[in-house]
């Protein structure tokens, strides 16, 4: 993965279909996964959360009311009554059915299929803070053999650290929604490759430190204009509900643009 970004960095930024596709079908489901591939995603975004007896699932929230037909929170239930779970309709009847998958469940469809995977660890809120989660991602990761082309991003940089200790090869990226005094410390500290930043944060000066320190720049970004933007700085990575629009934009743009544009502050 290190070396894709590497090369990803003198041509296109890589897109993520984020929760596989979210635009186009009911997010972190299989339909949504299949779709985000279909559409030509480099990578597929999904959110792991672990249940009540220790499953890591595929979710975003932490409560079952927006995305399914069940109520209050996913940490309660045991995969077993989230399976009974109908987790498409919400989005159009011509997804009923669609259930919340397994983490092994998609890396095992991703392993088939030859996708990467950009997986997020869903992390807190207070006291869910050990470090479970992030251990059994690395162990499915490890036992699929997906460790040098995946990727684990987070808002918890704890765990970050906890991944790199374990998989001193998997790429990670620490999410953050902030201008740092300095980004490339915390990322740093983390042991992180990347520098996942909230959109109203990305600029020219942050590419060209991230890149000066041998890190990538990621954030998520569905708006086609602000991905041109964004790539003429030299953006690495973006997640986006419409990974194929996103990506026919950064396409457009002539291929000397990308990262050409740098300012100082
Ligand atoms: O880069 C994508 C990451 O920031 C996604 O956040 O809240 O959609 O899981 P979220
Ligand atoms: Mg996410």
């Amino acid at each position: 993965m290190l070396e894709v970004l590497a090369s990803k960095r003198d041509g296109y930024p890589l897109i993520s279909g984020h929760r596989g596709g979210a635009a186009y079908a009911p997010e972190n489901t299989m339909a949504a996964f299949k779709k985000g591939k279909a559409l030509g995603a480099d990578l597929l975004e999904l959110d792991v959360q672990l249940t009540r007896d220790g499953h890591l699932v595929i979710f975003h929230d932490d409560t079952l009311d927006r995305t399914t037909n069940g109520k209050g929170l996913l940490r309660e239930r045991t995969l077993a009554e989230l399976k009974e779970l109908d987790a498409g309709s919400w989005f159009s009847p011509e997804f009923a059915g669609e259930r919340i998958p397994t983490f092994e469940e998609v890396v095992e469809w991703a392993t088939d299929v030859g996708m990467r995977l950009n997986v997020e660890l869903k992390s807190g809120p207070y006291p869910a803070f050990d470090s479970t989660l992030a251990v059994k991602v690395v162990e499915v990761l490890e036992k699929y053999g997906r460790i040098d082309d995946c990727l684990c991003i987070s808002f918890d940089h704890i765990w970050i650290a906890e991944v790199k200790r374990r998989a001193p090869g998997l790429a990670c990226a620490i999410n953050y929604t902030a201008r740092l005094m300095d980004p490339i410390g915390v990322a740093r500290a983390a042991g992180a490759d990347i520098l996942n930043v909230h959109q109203q944060f990305v600029s020219p000066d942050l590419a060209a430190a991230a890149h000066q320190a041998g890190l990538g720049l990621q954030c998520y970004c569905d708006n086609p204009e602000v991905a041109q933007l964004f790539t003429r700085m030299g953006i690495d990575f973006m997640d986006s509900d419409h990974p194929d629009v996103i990506k026919a934009a950064v396409r457009a743009i002539p291929r000397e643009e990308v990262g050409s544009l740098s300012t100082s502050l």
